[in-house]
């Protein structure tokens, strides 16, 4: 095998990247990071110090606040995959919550916190062997990725499969208010002004509505066995 490549995974909501990037990131024993969780992690420092709301974020105070806000990801033997820590606190399940997911695109809007996050995320990239997933790194991230995905999938599809990993981890949660957040994050993540969700030109296109993970597993470890 020969030296790791960069494989950049984009795409809406729910639509498996992160299921998708671990399976990768294990086959070909590479990094994988997930761009989403820090982005979480932001919202939840947001949240607990009242700068965000239901109606409300204040730019400026968590802007100013970005300084005490450390992102690192430890490994999880038993799970297989890297918790977020947020100063150096476990808050992998504090952010996969309803109310986090209803804030977090509200946070993602603002050009500073994304330069922070890019930052890092580039100088996690410099070893190469990376599988990284979000909304730009194929874009704005990593342009010059060696492998670029773009997976989609249809709202309801997508809000089915986000309510059964709640529902399964014991959250009381409406499928209506999943199926109105999934397509409220898609509306605010693609329309926003820096670094909208869109596929890269270079991207593959990947519609899970109807594929399963081995299948479209499958097929990107071809594309990937063809490059390394
Ligand atoms: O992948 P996710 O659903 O956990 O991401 C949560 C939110 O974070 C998503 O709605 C938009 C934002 N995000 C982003 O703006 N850029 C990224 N690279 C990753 C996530």
């Amino acid at each position: 095998m020969g030296k790791g490549i960069i494989i950049a995974i984009d795409g809406f909501s729910s639509t498996g990247k992160s299921t998708i990037a671990k399976l990768l990131a294990n086959k070909y024993n590479y990094i994988y990071v997930d761009t989403g969780a820090m982005y979480r992690a932001v919202t939840l420092f947001a949240k607990k110090n009242n700068f965000v709301g239901e109606d409300f974020l204040d730019e400026e105070k968590l802007v100013l606040n970005l300084k005490n806000i450390s992102l690192s990801f430890k490994f999880n033997k038993d799970l297989g995959f890297a918790e977020m820590y947020l100063n150096n606190v476990n808050v992998e399940k504090k952010i996969r919550t309803l109310e986090i997911s209803q804030l977090v695109s509200k946070v993602s809007t603002i050009s500073k916190v994304r330069s922070k996050l890019v930052a890092e995320q580039q100088l996690m990239g410099k070893n190469s062997g990376i599988v990284m997933d979000g909304r730009d790194i194929g874009t704005v991230v990593f342009p010059n990725a060696d492998l670029k995905l773009f997976m989609t999938a249809s709202a309801d599809k997508r809000a089915r499969r986000r309510y059964k990993e709640l529902i399964d981890r014991g959250d009381i949660v409406d499928y209506k208010d999943i199926l109105f957040n999934v397509e409220e994050r898609d509306r605010i993540d693609s329309t926003r002004e820096d670094s909208p969700l869109i596929r890269a030109e270079d991207a593959i296109e990947f519609d899970n509505s109807d594929m399963g993970i081995k299948e479209q597993f499958e097929r990107i470890c071809t594309l990937i066995d063809r490059i390394i």
